[in-house]
């Protein structure tokens, strides 16, 4: 990635990395992702914010320049997970009087993961400020957006906030919030996908700024929001766990039984007007579902009894849900089996700790009659009445 300027003395030296096409071998990055990292030059003193993957450190150097590096005083590592903090070790290497900054448990996990020599730690608590001449660098805690080291850097004279992993989403692709034509499905798969188990911490965060002048967020991965109550309204709406007319449908079939029972809950769902997003466990797309999951207000969760418990694909897709902590209200089971049932009551027992309500469930012996596919029909039509009540 080029050197860009954001503000005089607030030049983005991250990278982009265009190969990267899963991340924590779980989320799928269609688009790539970008690490972003800003060097922030004030008169007297010079701060790096986040660094990138260390197989990056290479490019991460050239872009910070071999001055700056040696003049370098304080490296900021807003959250400690490597794809950010990868590259902590080259840079306190090749700055020898840089002293990294963090919150407590930041110095804690800095030291654990990259070795840095405590007389080189700076821990800060929430408010702290670093002037650094004509630039002043003030920390915000955020505690679990989304670790529990994490933190914000507000540079107060540009009004820029730096926070990390919130607010970003994954794409090499653009430079700006309003260069991105797929925004919104971007970010919310992002939120959805990191960001939605911590949604009460997330909505604290805003709570905490909301009366920060902010003209730039500038996260570390995807474009620099230069508009930023866009992403901020976005937030605003996830964070608070606001829910549309919508259900998700997500199924794992065999011979066709359970997908005929969900297609049949499909339209239900849609003659009552409700919005309906289906997804094959079989070739689904985390990214996709975790997105769906960010705004629905229902769960249909249909899966086929195989060898005594529910197929794999429907554990997965059950565990998922109540990993990632949707905050939908209503959710609906189910099933359909050879010779002996249990996929319905495994997935009562995965969705049992979750806030979710079960509002009805229909397990079948081979394929459905037309009896079974009215019954389904019911449960859709009553799952609706259930949505639209909010
Ligand atoms: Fe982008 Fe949590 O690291």
């Amino acid at each position: 990635m080029a050197v860009v300027e954001i503000r005089k003395g607030v030049n983005l030296v991250g990278v982009r990395d265009w190969s990267k096409k899963i991340f924590d071998a779980l989320i799928p990055l269609p688009l790539g992702t970008s690490y972003n990292s800003y060097l922030v030059k004030g008169s007297a003193k010079t701060a790096l914010i986040d660094t990138v993957n260390a197989d990056f450190a290479g490019e991460l150097m050239r872009n910070i320049g071999e001055t700056a590096q040696k003049e370098l005083d304080y490296l900021v590592m807003n959250h400690a997970e490597p794809d950010h903090a990868g590259s902590i070790p080259a840079i306190m290497e090749a700055a020898p009087q840089a002293v990294l900054v963090a919150t407590p448990k930041g110095v804690d996990m800095a030291r654990l993961y990259f070795h840095v020599s405590a007389d080189r730690t700076r821990a800060v608590k929430d408010g702290d400020t670093i002037d650094l001449g004509g630039k002043t660098l003030q920390f915000i805690e955020a505690p679990f957006l989304h670790w529990p080291e994490t933190m914000f850097t507000y540079i107060k004279e540009d009004k820029i906030l730096c926070p990390c992993d919130f607010m970003g989403f994954h794409t090499a692709e653009a430079l700006y919030d309003d260069e991105v034509e797929e925004f919104t499905a971007l970010a919310k798969a992002y939120f959805g996908e990191i960001m939605m188990p911590y949604a009460r911490m997330g909505a604290k965060a805003l709570d905490k700024i909301k009366d920060l002048p902010i003209d730039v967020i500038a996260p570390s991965h995807g474009p620099i929001h230069r508009n930023p109550r866009r992403i901020l309204e976005c937030y605003r709406k996830w964070t608070a766990g606001e829910t549309v007319e919508k259900a998700i449908l997500v199924y794992v079939t065999m011979w066709s039984s359970t997908e005929k029972m969900i297609r049949a809950m499909a339209d239900a769902l849609i003659g009552e007007g409700i919005e309906v997003r289906v997804h094959n466990l079989a070739a689904a797309d985390i990214g996709t579902i975790a997105k769906d999951l960010v705004d629905s207000r229902a769960i249909v969760l249909g899966a086929p009894t195989v060898l005594g418990g529910m197929h794999p694909l429907g554990i997965y897709g059950a565990n998922l849900v109540k990993m990632l902590r949707p905050p939908a209200k209503y959710a609906v089971a189910l099933s359909s089996y050879g010779w002996g049932g249990g996929a319905i009551k495994q997935a009562a027992e995965i969705l049992g700790p979750t806030k979710i309500e079960i509002v009805g469930a229909h397990e079948v012996k081979g394929p459905p009659s037309a009896d079974d596919l009215a019954k389904v029909a019911e449960i859709g039509r009553t799952l609706a009445a259930r949505i639209k009540a909010g």
